[in-house]
């Protein structure tokens, strides 16, 4: 562990709090390489489960550069992006599939067909179907080694949005389409431009399927973050804070924080 990180156990759950946001990058990319690494030692390939959103920009960047410089290869690696607007073309600049193509996939080897990111272009009526057949190649694969993710403001995982369900039915909830919450249509305004070009609905990979990777990291930076990481990690376990569950499994989940995102912990 690096001097200027703090480790914490906050009720049971583990957290690693960084001087900052770049340092909490750099970690995450050093977890993740070992999981690639330990993974294709052991199955001979990784499965890896992955996030968007403004915080992982630079783990991935972090990987593509130890990638460039010959320390990391994809091509045993086999991904499974978290969620994708619906309905939206993957060439869109604003889809999830462009995303991950601007900022991972294109830099690094791993083939294309390797690459999965849940089709925003699927008919209305076979967009549940599809949604279930995600959750039937993950489990083909061998489910994920590792989940990376990240929080919404409102403590959405994926985009799995605070729901008024039983702990019990949400941590059972399968891959499928959602409606998202207002303070998630909110945040993509940023992304969008205006909130009329929010769109407002979206295939997520559903919380079971998360919860049942294998190691999961959760990668929390800036100070927007600190209160709903307080209520996740210190409030009651419940479906109204969805990042909240991951304390169901709390022995297999990291915390990776920035000191801002920590503020709120004490
Ligand atoms: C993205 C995702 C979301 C984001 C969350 C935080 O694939 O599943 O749950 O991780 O909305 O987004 P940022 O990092 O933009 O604050």
């Amino acid at each position: 562990m690096a001097a200027d990180e703090r480790k914490l156990d906050v009720d049971g759950s583990h957290v690693i709090v960084c001087p900052n946001a770049e340092a909490a990058s750099r970690l995450a990319a050093d977890r993740i390489a070992a999981i690639i690494e330990a993974a294709e030692r052991d199955r001979s390939k990784a499965v890896l489960g992955l996030a968007t959103g403004a915080t992982p920009e630079t783990v991935y960047a972090e990987l593509a550069a130890r990638h460039r410089a010959g320390s990391l290869s994809f091509q045993k690696v086999v991904t499974y992006n978290l969620d994708e607007y619906y309905p939206i073309q993957p060439l869109d600049p604003l889809s999830y599939r462009h995303y991950m193509h601007q900022r991972l996939f294109s830099l690094v080897d791993i083939p294309a067909n390797q690459t999965h990111v849940i089709d925003g272009t699927v008919p209305a009526a076979f967009a549940a179907e599809h949604a279930a057949q995600f959750d039937r190649w993950i489990e083909a694969d061998g489910g994920l080694d590792l989940q990376l993710l990240g929080i919404g403001r409102n403590g959405h995982i994926g985009f799995n949005e605070p729901s008024d369900l039983s702990v019990e039915e949400a941590i059972n909830l399968p891959t499928r389409p959602v409606e998202l919450h207002p303070v998630t249509t909110t945040d993509a305004v940023r992304e969008f431009g205006s909130a009329e070009k929010v769109i407002t609905q979206a295939l997520t990979v559903g919380i079971k399927t998360i919860l049942a990777a294998r190691v999961i990291l959760m990668l929390a930076t800036g100070p927007r973050k600190a209160e709903i990481v307080a209520r996740s990690l210190k409030g009651p376990i419940t479906p109204t804070v969805p990042a909240s569950l991951l304390r169901t499994v709390a022995e297999k989940v990291v915390w990776i924080l920035d000191e801002p995102a920590a503020a709120e912990l004490g």
